[in-house]
């Protein structure tokens, strides 16, 4: 009796494997993706600002959305936080770059201000991202170059005007030599710090 019915489901368990083992058929198994869906995947802003959609904002509408959408983790004046990275940052920290302890902000580091409307829609608020519509993130741009003394509080960003905006470190990346790389001495450098 046992016997016949270990024996039974074994039958059942090869008959359902045998079935798993079959090879489906895809007909009917994934379709176009339509205009709004590839919309919503092609979202990458180049330096030249292509990608770039229709929206503007400026740095005072950006600060209470900052205030409440990203304050929490990059800290009320972006100075950081342990949730998140320091964003404000200017030209007068850029000669840390060449230094072992880099301060690695926007504004003494990042060569296009295009690169932050990207990152910003793309990414953020963490585990957001997306989430934002375009005013939103023109003005959340605008709002940390402006904390960056980059442009003015009231200066309009959009498509035109962002690609413009000069960035201090904008000429800061050089082609790497990678043969200077291994001796820092034969480049001139002293107590970590470059030329
Ligand atoms: C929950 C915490 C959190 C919130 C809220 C948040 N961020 Fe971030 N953000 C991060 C973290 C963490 C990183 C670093 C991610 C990494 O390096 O992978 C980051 C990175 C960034 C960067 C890139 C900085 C760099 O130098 O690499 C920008 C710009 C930025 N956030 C802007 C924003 C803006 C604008 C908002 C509000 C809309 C926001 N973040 C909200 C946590 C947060």
């Amino acid at each position: 009796m046992r016997f016949s019915n270990l024996l039974a489901a074994g039958i059942v368990l090869l008959t359902a494997s045998a079935s798993l083992a079959q090879t489906p058929s895809y007909t009917n198994v994934g379709r176009t993706p339509t205009k709004e869906e590839i919309q919503a995947w092609d979202i990458a802003a180049g330096p030249d600002g292509k990608g770039l959609p229709p929206g503007h904002g400026t740095a005072k509408e950006g600060a209470p959305i900052y205030a409440t959408k990203c304050a929490s983790c990059h800290g009320p004046a972006g100075e950081g936080t342990p949730l998140g990275r320091r964003l404000v940052g200017s030209k007068a920290d850029m000669w840390t770059l060449t230094t072992v302890q880099p301060l690695i902000t926007i504004g003494s580091y990042w060569p296009f201000a295009t690169t932050i409307w990207d990152y910003i829609n793309r990414a953020m608020p963490r585990n957001q991202g997306g989430s934002l519509n375009a005013n939103e993130v023109y003005a959340l741009t605008a709002f940390i170059l402006s904390k960056c003394g980059i442009i003015q509080e009231g200066d309009v960003v959009d498509a035109k005007t962002l690609p413009k905006v000069q960035m201090p470190n904008h000429n800061g990346f050089i082609p790497q030599r990678f043969e200077d790389i291994p001796d820092e001495r034969k480049r001139g450098c002293r107590l970590g710090t470059c030329p």
